[in-house]
């Protein structure tokens, strides 16, 4: 993690910005409410990053606030931005279908948040320094809603939430813990759509979570 922010620091340097000694992150001074409607109306409000400049809706998150399973996934596309509800494209239907056939579940049953809460322009990556900006709104949400278990969609969720960069082929399937909730990584459902031969995998990795619930 040190080494990627590392990274991203010369990277701006090369842009031509300055560091400054003893900076100290605005996420520190927020102070987030413990009630989920709550956080969702700071949430919709935040302009912490370069992100709320061009988003259409902020995406915080929906489905059951008592969700003992929780999917995380990267960041809200194009789709997403439009109507302010996480996973709802392409990529979001068939995360629906596993939801409801493999895993036996319907959608309102689990939470879905992402990373970021709002869209990278282009669906880029979100940065580290957008990630961790944005984070203590998904931690947050994690407390409140409290799951046994945590689904990491793809490999930057997995990163981002864990601060581990590994590839999402080694560590799928794999359980983790963050505080003392259990935590599997998965392909992202629209690496799935690109690259349909990952889709046996995944279902693996589905069956153990269903298994665990
Ligand atoms: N991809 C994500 O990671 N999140 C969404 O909400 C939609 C697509």
């Amino acid at each position: 993690m040190n080494l990627l922010l590392l990274k991203h620091l010369y990277k701006l340097k090369e842009a031509g910005d300055e560091y400054f000694e003893g900076f100290e992150s605005k996420e520190q001074k927020i102070k987030m409410p413990n009630e989920l409607e709550e956080l969702k109306k700071q949430c919709e409000n935040c302009t912490l990053c370069d992100l709320s400049k061009t988003r259409t809706n902020v995406v915080f998150g929906e489905g059951n606030p008592k969700a003992k399973l929780m999917f995380i996934g990267e960041a809200p596309g194009e789709m997403e931005d439009r109507t302010g509800r996480p996973f709802v494209g392409r990529a979001g239907k068939l995360l629906t279908k596993i939801i409801e056939n493999v895993l036996e579940l319907k959608r309102d049953d689990v939470y879905i948040a992402n990373i970021v809460k709002c869209r990278p322009p282009n669906n880029r990556v979100p940065t580290i320094i957008e990630a961790e900006t944005c984070k203590p709104y998904l931690l947050k949400q994690i407390d409140i809603i409290n799951p046994k278990i945590l689904v990491c969609l793809g490999k930057t969720a997995f990163m981002y939430l864990m601060n581990m960069d590994m590839p999402i082929s080694k560590i799928r399937g794999q359980i983790f813990k963050y505080k003392e909730k259990k935590v599997i990584p998965t392909y992202h459902p629209s690496y799935l759509l690109r690259n349909p031969s990952a889709k046996k995998e995944a279902y693996k990795d589905f069956l153990l979570i269903k298994s665990m619930i």
